[in-house]
This record gives structure tokens, sequence and C-alpha cells, in this order.
């Protein structure tokens, strides 16, 4: 307990190495306990004649074992660990097959010899009340003296594992075991400051599994600033729980899966300490440090009788953002980030140069200097967020959190503030209460999905302006601190992004530390932010990559201009796609695709590396696909065919990517030029649906929207959409459905529609399907090898896709189950013989 003392404050970050520990580790550590534990020899094994106190006259012998009293959960008594010769004094389960020691009484000074060896060991209590133990020589080698004598002194083994020293049993207690933990924290133990009883209550790993002195490892409540527990690690701080919430740490995300756990955090006058309780006494749970290699952990373990083991439930440091600051000050860590580290918005990275070797430790600095007497700096407000390091912070539990960004915006050296109790309000949701406010730079600063609190960062009107149009977050959900509200305001979310797109025109004019995809990396909170940034590369990154934008790296002629194959210096490939400036596609529909594209990740989705704006020119740059597109397969390589199984293969992709976009994704996406030139294949044949310079979002109460402008591809443009201008996600259900049957048959589809015209796909298709000939359709470059079900499949999900109706046309999570599980085919049936109903009125009516 007392090595972490000593270690001083001044804390060194934790090497990102540190942090990297596998869960692997983790559960050999536990195992690495579990038999030590099991291994623990214990002398007197003799239930017999149980008691549960030690009193002046029968002192408690190394033959012996006490037992609590009530549900005998504990045992008490004297043992040798494994591989040791020495002798201690502890309390262990009494209901735990495996011998699992929780607490050392002489961890710093034992008995020399196994407990064997050592029959006349005693712990014994004076008639004074002093509680010692004696090796068989007589020799005192621990001791606990009262501060005042005891007229009837008893040692007491309680029930919850507390050895208690008190005036006569169940009397004022003078003494108990719980206020100097070991390495174990039982429920109903409190961790932390008592400053009434002057206790500073840590938890202090084992030496080794032989050893139970004071080991590297320590759990300390930090009450500097806004109270934090923190692990050690040697010198080295190696994990922050960050401040309580209100409800749990912030840096705790699983917290709230706990089910049949009560957390408690107290933080008054008297006490700054930290426990938990279980629900059901039959629950047998504990956190203990504990040293493994290099490694310093907490972990939760919960017994389970039925295995005879010990389930590790949780444990931390558990991925690289769990480790202090490794992204430095006013850096955010976010391990769906890769790399995991990137600035705040308004920040850059201090060292370019160690960014780019993704050693995020130097953090970041600010790009624009606050303007405090000028009264013109706002905040932006990053979400899900386990909060900076509150070590320095200040905390006033009276303020609102509207008065608490009044105080931070009055003092000049408040950098950002929060609310200290989300429970009044939930989790990003309301306001809560109390005002944390921060005067240094943000360290330690990470993200979660979904998880963690609204952190407010103060920055300068400059770094402010488009940012503030989406601060207006539509917080009007008090539907109470549920998840589902939280769900609804990300979906919210969605809308919001039209406001953001002006931020581009700040990213386009800053990119004087641009260059590499990793130095390029800025913070954008990934799935849940406010603002989107990304890599700008230079244009005399692209044009080094691309050969001068040499003609020998062409890779093809896009929508809106020609596309380049490039190399960065770091190897990565890449397609460089250009817009050249008499292009149709405007900035508009360039900030557009950027906008979405980089929000959206999906193994079918092409991914966006970045962008470059340079005076007219602007360039999106793409991974590279090294089979280029689809259409080039099917409809111009004359000399390779496509198998089925690859059709089929890129079907599936082409059909998950287009669900991501319709639903799965956090905006509803209309992708509106699904084609086969826009599905671009990588080297194992995985499609990537690409060119979102059409796309469109929807809010959430739209399901169509009239457009005057009608863009798009002829042959791909469903009836509704090129004559009246209407789409919606039905829209792309016909592209998708026209691109199906181009897939089977290989061939293109010409015209818009009609049905009746055989020169047309979908004509062609639909005669021979009412001639029961569908096979035909299947491209007869296969030569008959494939495997019929699966085409005939694919055939009358894509006839479904083309009806005239839109109501008529699956969505694409219809789609998603009906086509490719053959169970659940004939459900859709009575939809397919509608449309065959509607496209017979259409043909009579033609
Ligand atoms: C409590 O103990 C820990 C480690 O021993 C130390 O770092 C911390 O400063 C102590 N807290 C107080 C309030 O004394
Ligand atoms: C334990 O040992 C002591 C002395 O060594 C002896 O007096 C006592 O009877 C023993 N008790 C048991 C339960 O074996
Ligand atoms: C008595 O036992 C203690 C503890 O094991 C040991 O340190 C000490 O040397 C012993 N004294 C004698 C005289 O043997
Ligand atoms: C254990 O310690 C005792 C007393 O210190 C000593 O006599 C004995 O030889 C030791 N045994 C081993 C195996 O080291
Ligand atoms: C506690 O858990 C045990 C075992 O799971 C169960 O049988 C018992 O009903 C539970 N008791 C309460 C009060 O929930
Ligand atoms: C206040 O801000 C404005 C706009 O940023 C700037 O022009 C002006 O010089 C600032 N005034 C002071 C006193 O800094
Ligand atoms: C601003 O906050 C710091 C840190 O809490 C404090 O020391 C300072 O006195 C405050 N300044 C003003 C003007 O309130
Ligand atoms: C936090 O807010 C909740 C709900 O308003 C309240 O019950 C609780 O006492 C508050 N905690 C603190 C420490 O103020």
């Amino acid at each position: 307990m007392t090595d972490a003392t000593t270690r001083g404050t001044d804390a060194v970050e934790a090497p990102p190495a540190a942090a990297r520990l596998p869960k692997r580790r983790a559960m050999a550590s536990l195992r690495l306990l579990c038999a030590l534990l099991c291994l623990l020899r214990h002398l007197a094994a003799s239930h017999a004649a149980s008691r549960d106190t030690v009193t002046p006259g029968s002192p408690l012998t190394a033959n012996e074992t006490l037992v609590s009293g009530g549900d005998g959960n504990f045992a008490m008594g004297f043992f040798t660990p494994p591989g040791a010769n020495s002798t201690y004094l502890g309390v262990w389960y009494n209901k735990v097959s495996l011998r699992t020691v929780v607490w050392v009484a002489n961890r710093e000074a034992p008995i020399a010899g196994a407990v064997e060896d050592n029959p006349g060991a005693t712990l014994s209590v004076s008639a004074g009340g002093t509680l010692a133990i004696a090796a068989g020589n007589g020799t005192v080698v621990w001791s606990v003296q009262p501060a005042a004598r005891l007229a009837n002194p008893a040692a007491q083994i309680l029930d919850n594992g507390n050895l208690v020293l008190a005036d006569g049993v169940g009397g004022a207690v003078a003494w108990e075991g719980f206020d100097y933990p070991t390495d174990t924290m039982l429920p109903e133990m409190k961790i932390g400051i008592d400053y009434v009883k002057r206790k500073n209550r840590t938890l202090t790993s084992w030496k080794s599994p032989s050893d139970p002195s004071p080991g590297p490892v320590a759990m300390v409540m930090d009450t500097n600033g806004d109270p934090q527990v923190f692990i050690w690690n040697g010198g080295e701080k190696v994990w922050r729980s960050g401040p309580w919430d209100g409800v749990q740490f912030t840096g705790v995300p699983d917290t709230a899966t706990y089910s049949g756990f009560t957390f408690s955090f107290i933080n008054n006058a008297q006490e700054v300490t930290y426990s938990f309780q279980v629900h059901n006494a039959s629950i047998i749970s504990h956190l203990g440090v504990v040293s493994t290699g290099n490694y310093g952990l907490l972990q939760r373990s919960t017994w389970v009788e039925s295995a005879g083991t010990w389930n590790l439930y949780w444990y931390a440091p558990k991925d690289q953002c769990d480790a202090v600051s490794p992204c430095g000050p006013n850096g955010v860590c976010d391990t769906n980030n890769l790399p995991v580290c990137s600035c705040l918005r308004g920040f850059t990275p201090k060292t370019p140069a160690a960014w780019a070797l993704r050693d995020g430790r130097d953090g970041c600095v600010r790009s624009t200097p606050l303007d405090c007497r000028n009264g013109t700096d706002g905040f932006a407000k990053v979400r899900h967020a386990k909060v900076p390091d509150t070590e320095r912070s200040v905390v006033d539990m009276s303020l609102t959190l509207d008065q608490c960004r009044a105080a931070c915006l009055r003092n000049c050296s408040c950098t950002a503030y929060a609310s200290a109790n989300v429970s009044a309000g939930g989790r990003g949701i309301g306001d809560g209460t109390g005002c944390v406010m921060w005067t240094t730079g943000l360290t330690d600063l990470r993200v979660y999905p979904d998880f963690g609190q609204d952190l407010y960062v103060r920055l300068a009107a400059a770094d402010l302006e488009l940012a503030s149009k989406s601060r207006r977050a539509p917080i009007i959900i008090a539907v109470g601190a549920s998840v589902s509200a939280l769900v609804l305001l990300l979906a919210v979310a969605g809308l919001l992004i039209w406001s953001r797109r002006k931020r581009l025109r700040r990213t386009a004019g800053s990119s004087k530390w641009s260059g590499s995809r990793s130095t390029g990396r800025r913070y954008e909170g990934s799935s849940h932010d406010d603002d989107l940034e990304l890599p700008i590369f230079d244009l005399g990154t692209i044009a080094a990559a691309t050969d001068g934008f040499s003609i020998n790296n062409k890779l093809g002629e896009g929508g809106f201009g020609p596309v380049y194959k490039g190399k960065l210096e770091d190897g990565m490939e890449i397609a460089v796609k250009t817009l050249s400036k008499t292009s149709a596609q405007g900035l508009d529909e360039f900030k557009n695709e950027v906008l979405l594209i980089a929000k959206l990740q999906h193994r079918n989705l092409v991914r966006l590396l970045g962008c470059s704006i340079s005076g007219q020119e602007r360039m999106l740059v793409y991974e590279y696909m090294e089979n280029k597109s689809l259409d080039y397969f099917l409809f111009e390589k004359a000399n390779v065919v496509l198998d089925w199984q690859v059709r089929y293969h890129i079907i599936e992709g082409i059909t998950r990517g287009l669900l991501y976009l319709h639903q799965d994704s956090r905006y509803r996406i209309i992708h509106r030029d699904l084609k086969a030139a826009n599905v671009l294949l990588d080297k194992e044949m995985t499609p990537k649906i690409s060119d979102f310079g059409m796309a469109r979002i929807f809010g959430n109460e739209e399901t169509e929207i009239n457009t005057r402008k009608v863009v798009g591809t002829y042959g791909y443009m469903s009836p509704e959409y090129a004559m009246d201008g209407i789409f919606s996600v039905k829209s792309d259900v016909f592209s998708y459905g026209v691109l199906l049957l181009e897939i089977v048959s290989g061939r293109r589809n010409r015209g818009v529609y009609s049905y009746s015209n055989n020169q047309s796909l979908l004509g062609h298709a639909w005669s021979l399907w009412n001639e029961e000939k569908s096979i035909e359709l299947a491209d007869e470059r296969m030569g008959g090898s494939f495997n019929s079900d699966e085409v005939l499949k694919c055939i009358r999900v894509g006839l479904l896709c083309v009806q005239e109706n839109p109501d008529d046309r699956p969505l694409m999570s219809q789609v998603q189950c009906s086509s490719f599980q053959d169970s659940e085919v004939q459900e859709y049936e009575g939809v397919y013989f509608k449309w065959v109903h509607v496209v017979d009125e259409i043909i009579t009516k033609v």
C-alpha cells in the first residue's frame, strides 16, 4: 500500500505498448491467479470446531481455521502460498472450492517457514486489546494496537470478509481489516479516502503468486480535482477511470450491463470512496489488482460454481485508448478510427512527424488562439466522451450546465466544461447538473460509440463558426435517460449533416500540414460527432503519386472527369478522381460526396481516403481497386468471363452495401446512380459501391422527394424518377433490379423501361419469365455451369425490383432475407404475382 505513495504524482504517460493489452493476456493472468489460488495449501482443514472470534485466552493457532458466522462465507487462518516458504495470516472464501485468499494481515512480515513447520504460530488478542501474530518462538511479527484500551476485546471474522477488532463481540469497532485492503476489493469494502478515520484505502497487487508482499500494481483513489480512480504499475499510471458522472465512472463503459450489482461513489467532506454491492448474496464477485509480466490489471472476477472457476467479468486497461493519454493533450482516442488518435476540432498535431508514425503522445495544439477578452470564443461539443483527466479541473456542484458554460467563458483559463452529474438528465440527452471545468490541456480524452458524456471544448470564433450551426442539436426529447432516446438522437443527427456541410470550406483552406494519410487524420469523432474533417492531400502529393497525372496512370473517365491511379510515398495505392472544372458536378456535389462517403464505413462501399482542393481543382482520393469496375467485366472485357460463383458473390456484396445505405447506416441514403460502372471490384472481386456524387440523405419522415433536376443513368432509372422526378429508396431498388438482371445475363439494359419491347433487357427477362424459360437469361458465356436455383432466384428478385409501381418493389431488407435464404423466398411470391398483374396492365395499355 505504501509504494504508490512514493511513486509521486509526476505521472508519466504510459507507452502505447502497455495499452495494447490483448484480452488473451488478461485471461492468462486470471488463469495464473486461479492456479495460484488453487495450489494454496492450508494447514487446518478441519471445519469441525468452527468459531469466528479470537478472544484473550483463546488464540487462533496454525492448525485451526475461523469461519465467519451467518452464512459462513469467509474463513481465516494461517497459510503458505504455493512455492513459498513462509507463513501468513489470511482470509479466504469459505465456499469457493479454489482456495482464494482475499486479505492478508502480515503481507510484509511473514513467519519464516511453511505453515506445516509453524504449528506454534498464533493470532492472539491481549487483555488490553492488542491484536498480534506471533511465530512459534514467540516473536511478534505483526500487531495492531487500538487507540484506547478495550475492556472486552474480541477479534471477529465477519461474514463479509472483514476482520474487526471490537470492544465485545458486536461492540464498538476499534480496528478493521477493510481499512487495510490488500489486493482484493470485496462487496461493502470502500476504496478511497476516509477523512474522519484518516484512512487512505488502496489495493496493491501481490509481488508474485508466491509472495503477498506489495507488488507494483495499485488501484488508488485520486482526490485531486474531480476524483478518479487510477491504476498504477510501477511508476506509471496505466489506467484512469475518469470521474464519477453521477451514475458510473465515465471511463467504464460496460457498467450499465452489470445487472445484479450496485455501485456507489461517495464524495463529501467525510469521504471520497467507491464501493459495490451484489444484490444476490449467492453471487460471489470481487475486484482485484494483478501484476502479470509487464502488465498491471484491474479485474472483476465472478465465481462460477458449476464450472469450479473464476470467470473474468471485466478488466482494465482493455484497449489502446485505455492507456493514459495515448493521444496527448487535446488529442482524442477512438478505437473505431485508424489510427486511433486524432486532434480535437480546432487543433492540429503538435509534431506531425510523430503522428505520421502513429505516436500521438505529443498531442495537438490550437489552430487559432483563444480570444477571451473579445468574448467571441464558443464551444464545440464532443459527444460520448470519457472526459479528460480531471486531476486539475475545478468542480462546482451548484451550477447548472448553462451557468457552467457562462462560468467557463468568464474565466480566460477555462478550456472546456462538462456536466458533473449526468444522472439528473441522462447521458448526452438532458443537461445534467454540476460543473466540471478544465483549465489545462485536455489530456486522456477518448470517445465511445455509445457511451460517455458530452464535453464542451472552448474554441476561438474562427474555429467555431461553422460548427456553431450544428450546435443546436434537437435536445427536446425528454423521454428520460433511456437508451432508445439516445438512439433517436443519433438518428436525428443524420438530419444535421446538411447544416454541417459548410465545414468543409474551412477544411479546404487549412491544408498546411497536409501530406500523408496518417498525418492527415483529424478528430472526427467517427460515428458520433458534430463535424467532419477529412485528410486534405495537397496537390503536390497527388501529382507525385500519379506521376504528374500521367496518361499511363489514367484508369478511365469518371462521371465528372478522368480517374488516375497513384501510389503514395508509403506505398499505398490510390485512385484519384479528378473533377474537371467544366463538369456538371459542382462544389455542392463534391462536398456532398466527400461528406457522405467519409461517414460511411462498409466493406461493400468504396473507402474515401481524403480529398484535395486547390483553387478550381478538386479531387477525391479513394482506395485503389485492382479490378476496376463491374461494367468492364460484364460488358467490355471479352476474354474474361465471370463465372457464376463470382457473380453471385458480387450480387451479395452489392445487396449488403445497398442495404447498409438504405437502412443500416446512421443515415438513410439514396444513391441515385447505382449501375455497373459504379460498382468497383477489389482484388478479391469484392464489390464496392462508389460514386456518391448524387446521393441524397433522407430525413426520417420523408419517404420520397420530388426533384426538378433528374440525374442518373438511363437504363437504370425507375419510371417514376425518369418521368416525374420522384425518387425514393425504391428508385435505388429499381436500379438494383436492373443490375441484378445485367449480372445474370451479361447484357446491358438500354432504354428507360419498356416491358413490351424485347430489345430491352427488362422486357426480354419478363418474356422469358412468362414463358417459364427464365434460365435462358443466364449469360451463355458461362456455358451452362451455374447453380440454376441461384440464377432463378436472382432473376426473380431482379424482376420484383423493377416493378413499375414503387410500392410493389421490395425494400432492400426484404431482398436481403428473401433472395439469399431459400426458405424465405416463398413469402414474397404474393408480391411477385402482383407485379405480374401490374405488368399485364401496362402491356395491355401499351
Ligand atoms: C492515498 O494513497 C495513494 C497511494 O498510496 C497516494 O497516491 C494518494 O496521494 C493518497 N491520497 C491521499 C489523499 O493521501
Ligand atoms: C492445535 O495445536 C495446538 C498446539 O499446537 C493444540 O493444543 C491444539 O489441540 C490443536 N488443535 C487442533 C484442533 O488440532
Ligand atoms: C523467531 O521467528 C521469527 C519469525 O519467523 C524469526 O525472524 C526469528 O529469527 C526467530 N527467532 C529465533 C530466536 O529463532
Ligand atoms: C524453509 O524455512 C525454514 C525456516 O526458515 C528452513 O528451515 C527450511 O530449510 C526452509 N525450507 C526450504 C525448502 O527452503
Ligand atoms: C439468488 O440466486 C440464486 C441462484 O442463482 C437463486 O436461486 C435465488 O433465487 C436468488 N435469490 C434472490 C433473492 O434473487
Ligand atoms: C476581436 O475579434 C475581432 C474579430 O475576430 C477582431 O477583428 C478584433 O481585433 C478583436 N479585438 C480584440 C481587442 O482582440
Ligand atoms: C480561473 O480558473 C482558475 C482555475 O480554477 C482559477 O485559479 C482562477 O482564479 C480563475 N480566474 C478567474 C478570473 O476566476
Ligand atoms: C446527481 O443527480 C441525481 C438526480 O438529480 C441526484 O439524485 C444525485 O444526488 C446527484 N448527485 C450529486 C453528487 O449531486
